[in-house]
């Protein structure tokens, strides 16, 4: 039967073959007069798709012109020195944040950074359960007074703080904040490990990077601190963590970079406090989504094995008289 078919294409081959040499041949025939008139014609639907790509290309590379390269307004001297990079616990992907450490972090905030900076994003009820118990997180709450309600005669009163309130900012806004850091505003960290690049890298590095004077011919400005890592090298906040400036509560020796890593990690759960929740749930993910990705290979393997071990044999009848004129196989080879 194979070899009926391959006959009978190859006769339709030859005809084909025929066909287009006839109608190659009056085309040719037809346009050779008019060769001009035919290579104008490709040369036009030839520009077509070569400007419309031209123009793309150009489009592509003017918008990467204008917006695709970064521009930075200082060169790499002037951004600062390049943090080390530290090899932090909590952020492996599958490490969370080490509470205790969260604890300390939090004991040097509020000794050390509360009096100039502002943690505005964080509540009273978001360190239960993370480094405090309840009790202790209300008692923290109450020190501090916050505005009421306005009353039936419209007056605000004082409150003590409860659990849903937010930190209190050491200063009432930023102009008196400026006023009492020579003009400089000193920013809120809630956010700060996401701010800066290099995010806890960056500010371990600050903290603990402020040389005892500043190098032979770097120019530091009056009121200003010499710090490497600081972009301009020239910072309003001067060194503030000291080897033993805190007691730690379980007692871990509070040296400047003991204090600096804890406080780097406080900060870093502050920017981010879904990350040990996140990290959870993607071990969740990937433990669910394992599992149903190998019962799918096994369903796949299911729903095909009838197709995949199908077989299609076919033996060719050895003795018809067109195999016979067109010679054995085996003789041809
Ligand atoms: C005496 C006040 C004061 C204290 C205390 C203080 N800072 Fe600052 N801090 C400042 C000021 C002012 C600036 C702004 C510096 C500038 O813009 O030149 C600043 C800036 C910063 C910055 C931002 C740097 C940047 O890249 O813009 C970080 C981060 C920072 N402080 C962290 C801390 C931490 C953490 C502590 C506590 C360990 C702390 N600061 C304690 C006054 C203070």
């Amino acid at each position: 039967m194979l070899a009926r078919s391959a006959l009978r294409s190859a006769r339709s081959a030859g005809a084909a073959a025929r066909n287009t040499a006839s109608k190659t041949s009056s085309r040719a025939a037809s346009t050779a007069s008019s060769t001009a008139g035919g290579a104008s014609s490709s040369w036009k639907a030839n520009a077509l798709p070569a400007g419309a790509t031209a123009i793309a290309i150009g489009t592509t590379a003017w918008y990467y012109h204008l917006y695709g390269r970064n521009v930075d307004a200082m060169t790499p001297a002037e951004e600062g020195l390049h943090p080390t990079e530290y090899p932090w616990e909590h952020t492996k992907w599958h490490k969370t944040f080490d509470h205790q450490t969260l604890r300390r972090g939090f004991q040097v905030y509020r000794e050390v950074c509360a009096s100039c900076h502002s943690l505005a994003r964080i509540p009273y009820r978001s360190l239960v359960g993370t480094m405090m118990t309840v009790d202790e997180a209300k008692a923290m709450a109450e020190e501090n007074e916050y505005d009421t309600e306005p009353n039936d005669e419209g007056e605000i009163e004082k409150r003590p703080g409860k659990l849903s309130d937010y930190l209190p900012s050491p200063y009432k806004n930023d102009e008196a904040a400026r006023a009492a850091n020579n003009g400089a505003l000193p920013p809120d960290l809630s956010l700060m490990t996401k701010a800066r690049h290099g995010g806890c890298n960056y500010i371990f590095s600050l903290l603990t990077g402020y040389p005892e004077e500043p190098p032979a011919g770097a120019v530091v400005p009056e009121g200003l601190n010499f710090n490497p890592y600081f972009p301009g090298t020239g910072i309003a906040m001067a060194r503030v963590l000291y080897d033993d400036l805190v007691e730690y509560e379980d007692e871990t020796p509070a040296s400047t970079s003991q204090m600096a890593k804890d406080v780097v990690e406080f900060l870093n759960w502050a920017a981010e406090p879904e990350m040990d929740e996140r990290k959870k749930m993607g071990w969740k993910v990937l433990a669910v989504s394992s599992v149903l990705f190998a019962l799918s290979v096994w369903v796949k393997r299911y729903k095909w094995a009838a197709i995949k071990s199908r077989k299609i044999v076919y033996n060719p009848p050895i003795k018809t008289p067109n195999l016979r004129k067109l010679g054995k196989p085996e003789e041809k080879s």
